[in-house]
């Protein structure tokens, strides 16, 4: 998981702790002042404590008697608590911590183990920084419409385009469920525009989110100019997505070909896609570019990866842009 994401959370735990614990004093001190004999039976549980540990420690063969006497002690100094504080209208559990979880009493942790509420924060605080948090409301497999895709064989293809797509689809979700194992590093989406690359992308998105995984969705022309403004910037200027270009589990990088091809934005993008690469992070890149065009518009260090380190998708068929507006 990303580092800066594990700290976020264990501040955020952290926190929850801290005011739970002011709260609790807050209310003692207001409680001490107007039931001061809640205060005296206070000081009689921490001395009664003390007393049985000291004598438990003394009298070793003795001590499963005195936890038992000690029990029985506190119960009874609790529930005169309950009574005092019931009687002056206070409710029963006033002096109880508050805890969102009580699983894990907002520690974040049981046993060792992410509680189900860390995991819960986890995939809140990756859509967030995902950049897709809305749109994948509705883009998303639940709504991935097969229809729009013709059943007519394309005589240059040899399939429908709907077949083409059941294809990819079955890559894709077995992409996913090996998202961890996957030796597939990366995927090319390629074809015209309107074809359903960045729908797919964001179903694939969510998809992942939704299983604890950070993922980065950005268009080239936001990738070049974070990076750009990254670079002009002093050092202690610090865009956290900067971060999450490389250490996020997948970066989906669409709409590559619409940036300009200058020596700077060539120059990150190979570093983007090597640093990634050396790290065995995936990516899914998507571009309007035939293969041809990538090869002739990127120096042969980035054409070279992208035609040979990601598996290619081809989509054809009709714009659905086209096609929505017809129904
Ligand atoms: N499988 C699908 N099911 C439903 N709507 C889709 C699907 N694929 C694409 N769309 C819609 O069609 C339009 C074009 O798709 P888009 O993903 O933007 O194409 P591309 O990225 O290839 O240009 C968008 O409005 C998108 O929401
Ligand atoms: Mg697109
Ligand atoms: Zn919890």
């Amino acid at each position: 998981m990303n580092r800066e994401i594990a700290l976020q959370i264990m501040r955020e735990y952290e926190k929850k702790q801290d005011d739970i614990a002011r709260d609790i004093k807050r209310k003692t001190q207001e409680v001490y002042s107007k039931i001061p004999l809640i205060e005296k039976i206070d000081r009689e549980l921490s001395r009664s404590s003390l007393y049985f540990i000291k004598s438990a420690f003394h009298n070793p063969e003795r001590s499963k008697e005195y936890v038992i006497e000690l029990k029985k002690k506190i119960n009874q100094l609790k529930q005169k608590k309950i009574q005092l504080l019931i009687a002056n209208g206070f409710p029963a559990d006033y002096l109880q911590p508050k805890y969102q979880c009580s699983d894990c009493r907002d520690t974040g942790f049981i046993q060792g183990k992410k509680c189900h509420c860390y995991k819960r924060r986890l995939v809140e605080i990756c859509y967030e920084k995902s950049n897709l948090k809305d749109v994948l409301k509705t883009h998303n497999f639940e709504n991935f419409k097969l229809d729009y895709y013709s059943d007519t064989v394309d005589p240059e293809h040899g399939i429908s385009p709907r077949q083409n797509m059941e294809d990819i689809l079955q890559k894709v979700h077995r992409y996913i469920e090996n998202f961890d194992k996957s030796d597939d590093y990366n995927f090319l989406f390629y074809g015209k525009s309107g074809l359903g690359k960045t729908f797919l992308s964001y179903c694939i998105a969510k998809e992942l989110l939704d299983r604890g995984y950070v993922v980065l969705y950005l268009t080239a022309t936001d990738l070049f100019d974070i990076l750009r403004t990254y670079k002009i910037n002093d050092d202690d200027y610090t865009d956290e997505r900067i971060q999450l270009i490389f250490d996020s589990d997948l970066l989906i990088l669409d709409d590559l070909g619409t940036e300009p091809f200058t020596g700077f934005n060539m120059q990150e993008l190979f570093n983007v896609i090597n640093k990634r690469q050396l790290q065995g992070k995936k990516m899914i890149v998507s571009t309007n570019l035939t293969l041809d065009e990538i090869v002739s518009f990127y120096p042969e260090r980035i054409y070279s990866r992208l035609l040979g380190n990601f598996k290619q998708f081809y989509f054809f068929g009709e714009d659905i842009r086209l096609k929505k507006r017809d129904i």
